[in-house]
């Protein structure tokens, strides 16, 4: 289902709801449905015991005509009267037994059917009664009793009161079915004869008695009374029971509106087809007068077994509607509390679903923020709880993965800056090499063209020297153009040295035995007497390839150039020690002595380059180490304090093979 604007909450809530209340709905109407009709057809069972009680009364009625009709019959008396034909006599009790027993008619006909005594109407008298279907039947000695039609003639005959009292004009009813006729003027009766035989087998006459239904409420009143007890809903009988004169209501306790029996009534055309045309009973609800009710009608029939009337019985639906209502509505009411209750349930169950979703989406904002230490916490054991705590795994995977990145952007600036200094440094060493070489060639020219000539100076001042006695006042003179000469010679020899260095000859080499040896030669010198020299060389050292001729120079000129530095007075620290990728050895030559300013630093491997006063210093010596150690492969560098020393560290490569160019 789709919400489109809804929370997760109110879409959950709502499909329920959704749910809860087509369900709700649909068992409502079953359960209307299922109750209306179990309580109907219950009633419906009700009511068809109520027209078998009904047909009870109504026959124990027609028994009761029979039982003083045939007691009347069978007393000696009365045959004895009539074999005399005492007629006053008969008149005289029968009146009495008609009036004592409240029959409406009595009447006696002698052996063919002529009336002898009309009890009711004395005056009319002989006439034939033989036509009379029970009369007939009963003079060929059958004891009946039936319910009968009486004609409007007939009724005269026991007098107007009695064809009054069966006179019933129509009233216009909606479901009736049409007739043409708008009154009734015979009427229904249940009517018993007797044949009176005396003790010869000999037919004396007839005697017949009956009640007129129409009117007589004894019957419906005492049904209701058995059967419903004066049961009464909302101000009104529940039970009612009526007598039809074919379709006509004669006798009834069903009231119309103004509160008074229903007497003109007719029954719905429905009821009429079924019951009167088609001899069927009727049990159904239907509509009597103005009301719904559960009934149940059958037809009534005569002696001639032809249908005259029905009898019906009925209750009002109401009550079991109500009922109905009632349990429905309980239903209703139980069924919104259960909904009700549901919900609140609903909610707090999905409280508990939605809040650890809603601190997911809190946590998804802080961590789009950049907050990657922000923790969802759920404790549940459940789908939710994983989630959480697959989604913490994956902050934790992120801000170790941005972690990372981070480091590795601090590295590359590192690499980057590493780098930039190395290609400085190479670019300072290019420079520095290029200004040497174009020096080296300059100075090798002029070498060689001063060399030559130099040599015979030096030659000849020594010959004029030894020639030259030394109280003569040219010795000295001599004595410091020889001398001066051999300087220059130096200066000549140092220049094509370092201008035309000589090829390396390599061989393995123990780089501490070489410091070694380099120290020992110039130990000797007075200028080392007060200078203390602490070694600390690396026993780990392995043999590397080098001239050990050259690289010999190399130390030397830097341990004399520490020497100098400190005047003669001070401590040497030789350090050698094999770097940590192990692929350089260092040897360091730590001074005390008086340092080196930081505008001489740059120009210290430049040849000529001498602090040291005329005729001491030649500034060829570091020039020199610094083209030995790059023909190596390896460097030479300076650190140094002014007042407090320098150090010289000297980097050789490590190679075990020697290589032919
Ligand atoms: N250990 C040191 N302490 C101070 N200065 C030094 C040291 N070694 C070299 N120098 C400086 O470097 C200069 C050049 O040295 P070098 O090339 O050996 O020539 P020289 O020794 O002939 O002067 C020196 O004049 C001196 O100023
Ligand atoms: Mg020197």
């Amino acid at each position: 289902m789709n919400f489109p604007h809804f929370s997760l909450r109110t879409k959950i809530i709502l499909s329920f709801l959704i749910i809860i209340i087509i369900g709700g709905l649909i068992s409502l109407s079953l359960g209307f449905r299922l109750i209306k009709n179990t309580l109907i057809s219950q009633a419906q069972v009700k009511v068809n015991h109520d027209l078998a009680s009904a047909w009870m009364v109504f026959y124990e009625k027609l028994n009761d005509i029979k039982d003083i009709v045939s007691l009347t019959a069978t007393r000696e008396s009365v045959q004895e009267a009539l074999r005399k034909g005492k007629q006053d006599i008969l008149l005289k009790y029968l009146s009495r037994v008609r009036k004592e027993y409240g029959l409406d008619i009595l009447t006696l006909t002698d052996h063919k059917g002529k009336v002898l005594v009309r009890t009711r109407n004395p005056e009319i008298m002989r006439d034939n009664q033989s036509q009379d279907e029970i009369v007939k039947r009963s003079l060929k000695g059958d004891i009946l009793a039936y319910p009968q039609i009486i004609s409007q003639e007939e009724l005269l005959k026991e007098g107007q009161d009695l064809a009054e009292q069966a006179y019933i004009e129509f009233i216009p009813t909606p479901k009736a079915a049409a007739r043409p006729e708008n009154k009734e003027t015979s009427g229904m009766m249940l009517k018993s004869a007797y044949p009176i035989i005396d003790e010869n087998n000999t037919l004396l006459g007839v005697l017949y008695g009956g009640i007129l239904l129409n009117r007589n409420y004894e019957i419906v009143d005492r049904v209701k009374e058995i059967v419903y007890k004066e049961e009464k809903y909302k101000g009104r009988e529940v039970g009612t029971a009526t007598i039809f004169q074919h379709d006509l209501r004669i006798s009834t306790n069903v009231k119309n509106k103004t509160g008074t029996r229903a007497i003109g009534t007719r029954v719905s055309k429905e009821v009429n087809t079924a019951v009167l045309k088609e001899g069927k009973a009727w049990i159904h609800r239907a509509f009597v007068v103005n009301d719904w009710y559960i009934t149940a009608y059958e037809p009534i029939k005569n002696i001639d077994n032809k249908i005259i009337g029905i009898l019906y019985v009925g209750m009002l639906e109401k009550p079991y509607i109500d009922t109905t209502m009632q349990v429905m509505l309980t239903f209703t009411v139980m069924a919104s509390l259960c909904v009700v209750l549901l919900l609140v349930i609903l909610y707090f169950s999905t409280t508990r679903i939605i809040n650890p979703l809603q601190k997911m989406v809190v946590a998804t904002q802080e961590i789009a923020k950049g907050d990657l230490s922000h923790k969802v916490e759920v404790n549940s054991k459940d789908e939710i709880g994983y989630l959480a705590e697959s989604f913490n795994q994956m902050t934790e995977d992120l801000k170790s993965a941005n972690q990372k990145l981070i480091e590795w952007g601090k590295t590359l600036e590192k690499k980057v800056e590493e780098r930039t200094k190395e290609l400085t440094k190479m670019q300072a060493h290019l420079f520095q090499s290029e200004k040497l070489a174009s020096l080296g060639k300059l100075s090798a020219g002029i070498a060689h063209e001063i060399n030559n000539p130099l040599g015979g100076v030096l030659i000849y001042s020594h010959l004029l020297l030894e020639d030259t006695d030394k109280s003569s006042p040219h010795y000295e003179n001599l004595k410091k153009i020889v001398k001066e000469t051999s300087r220059c010679k130096d200066i000549v020899k140092g220049l094509l040295e370092f201008a035309r260095p000589k090829d390396l000859e390599m061989s393995l080499i123990d780089i501490n035995k070489l410091v070694d040896k380099s120290l020992s030669i110039m130990e000797g010198q007075a200028l080392f007497q007060n200078i203390r020299v602490e070694k600390r060389y690396s026993s780990d050292l392995s043999k590397i390839v080098a001239d050990s001729g050259q690289l010999q120079q190399v130390f030397m000129n830097i341990i004399l150039n520490a020497a100098e530095s400190m005047d003669g007075n001070g401590s040497l620290i030789l350090f050698t020690s094999l770097d940590k990728d192990s692929k350089n050895i260092s040897i360091k030559f730590t001074d005390t002595g008086q340092g080196i300013k930081e505008e001489d630093k740059k120009r210290l491997f430049e040849p000529f380059f001498s602090t040291k006063e005329v005729g001491k210093g030649t500034g060829l010596g570091l020039a020199i180490s610094y083209s030995i150690i790059q023909k190596h492969q390896g460097t030479i560098e300076v650190a140094s304090q002014v007042g407090k020393g320098s150090t010289f560290t000297v980097k050789l490569p490590v190679t075990k093979e020697i290589k032919h160019d």
